[in-house]
């Protein structure tokens, strides 16, 4: 089995984060959410991986190849995002005649995809789609199931959704959907839905089956859900100091990277700090994550993740934060008193 993972489009509900920053290499936990789907499908065996680049090809390249994987990655660019059923397209001639499961990157699956693999190779479907029941299902593709559980129809984005199971950004498939793909029109976004497509396997006999995710998922699209996917990271974080603490307290599970310098302050996990970073007369509370080479100084910080390079001084108390690289967040001391910002497009302040 093969693997397609998909790093392009926009992110425009994540700005100002993706004018720089190709939104599936947003970290959490302090990795970049596409390496959670490139460590799922090496997990159950996959041993090619074509990745779909778009808008900041170069960055997915350099990143990802800053890792040595099990398993060999061939980059397709995809050029404009035209839909999840054009990425399909765009990679014909990588996937070729085998199967593939098709990954979004920018989705987190708390279990992997190891079950719904082995699914996929015992029922041989044509299609095993991930379903997971969700409290808006109008923000996402939408399963219609019969009392048997078979799929019966699929619907993108539904303003009247038929049920609460929302698909997954996770599908395995046979090469018929390549076919599938060829035999769609652009839907009112005008992109080539994957969910179009997967009607057509049904409107055509092919089989689809459901697999039903019961650990949490999270689709990373909105920077509530980057922090939400954090938190949900953190949970299951294993303590590890290589820094340096120096008159502080440490409590709970607590990742600190080389060469960090931590004084007079608390860390409470559980949260991750990188490496190189200075940590002092601050506090760190639960569900943080702090990237390389951040600098802290006199501030709380709680519930947040704070991108490398950046440098929060004398900042007060900051709590469900989404803060980039090299942000400099610092008080001034001096007249005239008031906020001086220099914020870009599409920032997000709450004072
Ligand atoms: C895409 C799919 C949708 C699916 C979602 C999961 O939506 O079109 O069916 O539920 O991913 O993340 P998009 O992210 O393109 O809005």
């Amino acid at each position: 089995m093969k693997a397609l993972i998909l790093s392009g489009g926009y992110g425009t509900r994540l700005r100002p984060l993706t004018y720089s920053q190709q939104k599936q290499l947003i970290p959490v936990a302090n990795k970049p959410v596409l390496f959670y789907a490139i460590e799922d499908v090496i997990e159950v065996g996959v041993k090619e991986i074509g990745i779909i680049t778009g808008p900041n090809r170069e960055q997915v390249i350099e990143t990802v190849s800053s890792v040595e994987w099990d398993a060999e990655i061939t980059f397709i660019h995809q050029g404009d995002p035209k839909g999840l059923a054009h990425a399909i397209l765009v990679a014909e001639e990588f996937l070729g005649d085998d199967e593939f499961v098709m990954y979004l990157g920018d989705n987190i699956l708390r279990d992997g995809v190891l079950e719904h693999a082995s699914k996929f190779r015992k029922l041989k479907p044509d299609s095993l789609i991930l379903l997971t029941e969700v409290d808006e299902p109008q923000r996402f593709g939408v399963a219609e199931l019969d009392e048997g559980g078979r799929v019966k129809r699929l619907v993108e984005k539904p303003k009247v959704p038929p049920s609460n199971y929302a698909l997954v950004g996770i599908y395995f498939f046979k090469p018929v959907i390549i076919e599938a793909c060829k035999n769609i029109k652009p839907s009112w976004r005008n992109e080539l839905e994957i969910t179009d497509a997967i009607q057509w396997l049904i409107d055509n006999e092919y089989r689809v089956e459901a697999s039903i995710v019961k650990g949490w998922w999270k689709d990373t699209g909105k920077p509530e859900d980057i922090l939400e996917a954090n938190r949900l990271i953190l949970e299951d974080i294993q303590p590890k100091n290589e820094g340096k603490a120096e008159n502080s307290r440490i409590v709970g599970r607590v990742v600190i990277g080389p060469r960090t310098v931590i004084k007079n302050s608390v860390i409470k996990g559980p949260c991750v700090i990188g490496e190189n970073c200075r940590i002092v007369n601050s506090y760190i509370g639960p569900y943080t994550s702090i990237g390389n080479n951040c600098e802290i100084e006199e501030t709380e910080i709680e519930d947040s993740v704070i991108m490398d390079g950046s440098k929060i001084i004398n900042a007060g108390r900051i709590v469900e934060s989404l803060i980039g690289r090299n942000v400099h967040v610092q008080e001034y001391n001096y007249m005239p008193k008031g906020h001086r910002l220099i914020l870009g497009d599409n920032s997000n302040i709450v004072l």
